[in-house]
This record gives C-alpha cells, structure tokens and sequence, in this order.
C-alpha cells in the first residue's frame, strides 16, 4: 500500500504503469462493503485507487458533516494488507484549491426526488466530487455500492453528461447478519438505535412479501402508516419506482427491475436503503 496526498504525486507514480486502472471513491471510516469493492477492484485491475476523502460539498448541513465519523489509522490499517493499492488521502485544498462549493448540475427528475429531495445540493457535491476524481484520475472502471443507488444513477448521468469514460461497476450492499446495510453511518448509533435500526431491512422485506398481494401505492401508504406509529423513528420516504429511470411501473421497461427505497433518522442518524422487489 502506498499513500499520497497528492493528486500529482500518486499521478506521477503512475505514470509507467500498465494495464487498467480502478478507482474505489470513498469518505473513509471503511467497512467490509467497501473492502468488498476494493476486493473487486483488484481482481478486475492492474492498478488500484482508493481514495479517502469527506467531501464537504456533499453535506448540506454542517452538524452532520461535523458528526460524519472519520478513523484515518484503522482505514489505512485495513488496507495495509492489500500491497499493490495506492491510497489518495487528500487535504481539502488538493481538491478544492479556491474556494469549497459545488458546481451546479441538472439531473432532473433523477436529482429532485428522494435523496436529492430531503439532501438540498447533496447530488451537486457529490457529482463535483466524482467528476475531479474522474478528471484527475481518469480510470478505466470505478466501484461504487448499491446502497447508495441513487447516487449510482446520478453518477451515470453525469458520465453521459460530461462524456467521461468511465465504466461504473456498481456492486452489491453488504449487510450485517441481521440485515442492516453496512453504512459508515451506522458507527454513530447507540446501542439501541443499532437495535431499532434494523427496521429498514424488515420493512423492505415486507414491501416484497406485499408485493404478492397490493400495488406499490397501497404498499407505500400501508408502510408509511405503520411507520407514523412508531416513536424515535422518522420516516423520511418510503417508495417503489423502477431502478432504471425512478418512474412509475407503469413505464417498466425489459431491463429494469421494481426496487423498493427507505430513508430514516433514527435519532441523529440518517440511514438509507433500497432493495429489488421483483
Ligand atoms: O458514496 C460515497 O461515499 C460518496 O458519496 C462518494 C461517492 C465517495 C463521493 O464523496
């Protein structure tokens, strides 16, 4: 493993290399899903980026940027057993040289609704993020996680957008045993609101089981009841839409799936979802 800071130092190691180069975008506090994307990476490259790096543009509110858990030393020490990886842990300034803000995109429907809705700017900062990554970089194959499969979307777009070559390679969520995806996020509940927060995982589970007897309304509205009756969790949406485009059912084409999305707080704590339903 080999760490940089700098964006032109780590170029400049890899300027004789040879075959193809992945890069694995995370915000650290690493967790065995992004080890898995690591992992694939390396199967499927030559040459390997992780970076490390809480984009601050991304956060629409301070307090939860200021909360975001950050373990530098562990996350270098959990990759210190992949040897041909280079890390790119950046300062603010490699990155963001003038000033700290995001540029602006249009990713219409796609950016307005569920985390694009709730997170103000969240899909602009994290667009103005990937794109220096993917300038900078300029990797054949990038690995980003399904949980966060809005933000894959967007991503996508944004390729199209901006014409980048890249190929996004999106893999699966990684779950704890009793189903919570993992997120960074989830090092920030206590005790018993890791407990509680298992009711994303069982209510996409239920909105599958439901799915053999209601249409996606009844189901969103059902689930939306049920979570109105439970104190020390906010429901900030509940939907079912086709992953390819996040229309209406009516409009399924061949290629897509039917894919159910959760986001809660539970507590301080935002944790989103999503899961194929058929
Ligand atoms: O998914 C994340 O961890 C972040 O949104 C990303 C893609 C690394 C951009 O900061």
């Amino acid at each position: 493993m080999n760490t940089f800071s700098s964006y032109r130092n780590l170029n400049n190691a890899l300027r004789n290399r040879k075959g193809s180069l992945g890069l694995v975008p995370t915000m650290g506090s690493l967790h065995t899903g992004h080890l898995s994307l690591v992992e694939k990476a390396i199967k499927e490259n030559s040459n390997v980026i992780v970076s490390i790096f809480v984009n601050p543009t991304q956060f629409d509110n301070k307090s939860d940027l200021k909360n975001y858990p950050q373990s530098l030393k562990n996350d270098l020490k959990q990759l210190q057993k992949f040897n041909n990886v280079f890390v790119y842990v950046p300062d603010i300034q490699d990155l963001y040289p003038k000033n700290t803000i995001s540029k602006k995109y249009n990713f219409g429907r796609l950016g307005k609704i569920m985390e694009g809705e709730s997170r103000v700017n969240h899909f602009n900062g994290v667009a103005t993020i990937v794109e220096k990554l993917f300038k900078i970089f300029k990797p054949n194959f990038a690995y980003f996680g399904e949980k966060d499969f809005q933000q894959l979307l967007i991503i996508k777009s944004l390729l199209k957008q901006k014409s980048l070559k890249v190929k996004i390679i999106s893999c699966p969520t990684v779950r704890e045993n009793d189903g919570l995806a993992m997120s960074s996020r989830n090092k920030l509940l206590n005790k018993k609101e890791r407990k509680t927060a298992t009711v994303l995982y069982r209510t996409l589970l239920e909105a599958k089981r439901l799915m053999n007897s209601s249409k996606p309304p009844e189901i969103e509205k059902t689930i939306s009841t049920k979570f109105s009756n439970i104190k020390d969790i906010d429901l900030l949406y509940f939907k079912i839409l086709t992953d390819g485009s996040f229309s209406d059912l009516k409009n399924l084409k061949s290629k897509e799936n039917v894919r159910a999305f959760i986001a809660c707080n539970i507590g301080n704590v935002r944790l989103i979802d999503n899961m194929i339903l058929e």
